[in-house]
């Protein structure tokens, strides 16, 4: 009986429990004007997601000037319109893109507890990609966003000059850091780097670069967590410290370690749709001035 209240609680509940979070990156040169990023990931969207589609469609009163969706937005061959519908005005704004596995492949039905013990990127290897990514893709640059998948651009930001580099999937190795390798541009106001995995070996190579701010998704912040232990996966290479949530990465302490803001993400697969004490989320990242 409790067992089937906590499922209730976690699929009906907290799963359309939608939270906007908020922080403050110290990234900007003093005397600049604060830069408000809209971060959103891992909708998962089928079309029945009333209520995420309705929850995402208020965000536009953010009045964000720059959005970034890393990926994993789609879970059903007819979620392409619904989700830019979802997104609405959302696209007349400044926006970057990366895709995560999920937009390529559609959900099987598993054990979701599987992910306890193993991770889903050899499940790929053997699929074929089956969503429309592409049409996907089509509906987010036709509106002017970015497709940063193993991209790098300059764009503007209002009066900001914001360089951007990203990566496609490393969690099914489609990454190919080295067409975006090089050190970042220190004239520009904003270095910063995109991708779906936050995984150890990309996020080096951003740091390496000089990118210093750093945005992924793909964890769903460990989908479930435990009160006072935290998440129990991540699902990737980061530990579980850096699972959701703003950090400096990798956290030693070094001033010059570039900020990691991973998202636990807006939806679940429909097949695991649980979630526990980690709330599904989007993330306004205001940018502001630190210290020279
Ligand atoms: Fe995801």
């Amino acid at each position: 009986m409790a067992s089937a209240a906590g499922l209730g609680y976690s699929s009906v509940i907290e799963r359309n429990w939608f939270a906007l979070r908020q922080h403050e990156v110290p990234v900007l040169r003093p005397g600049s004007a604060p830069v408000r990023i809209l971060h959103i990931s891992d909708a998962h969207l089928t079309p029945g997601r009333h209520r995420l589609m309705s929850w995402l469609r208020t965000l536009e009163a953010l009045e964000p000037d720059l959005v970034v969706n890393t990926g994993d937005s789609i879970a059903h061959p007819q979620a392409v319109g619904p989700f830019l519908a979802a997104l609405g005005p959302l696209l007349d704004r400044p926006g970057v893109f990366v895709y995560g596995s999920n937009d390529l492949y559609s959900p099987k039905p598993r054990n979701p507890a599987r992910y306890l013990w193993r991770t889903s990127a050899e499940e790929h290897a053997r699929d074929v990609d089956d969503l429309p990514w592409a049409d996907l893709g089509a509906g987010m640059e036709s509106a002017g966003w970015f497709n940063a998948n193993n991209r790098r651009a300059r764009i503007k930001v209002g009066d900001h000059d914001v360089e951007v580099a990203g990566v496609h999937d490393s969690h099914i190795a489609r990454d190919r850091y080295e067409r975006i390798a090089g050190a970042a541009d220190p004239s520009a106001d904003v270095r910063l780097g995109v991708m779906h995995s936050p995984e150890p070996a990309v996020l080096d190579q951003f740091a390496a670069d000089g990118f210093e701010l750093l945005l992924a998704g793909h964890t769903h912040g460990g989908q479930i967590q435990l009160p006072g232990t935290g998440p129990l996966v991540t699902n990737c290479g980061i530990s579980r410290e850096l699972a959701s949530g703003l950090h400096r990465y990798p956290g030693t302490g070094a001033d010059s370690e570039p900020w990691l803001h991973v998202s636990a993400g807006l939806g679940t697969s429909p097949y695991a749709p649980v979630r526990l004490c980690c709330r599904p989320e989007a993330t306004l990242l205001t940018l502001v001035s630190g210290i020279s």
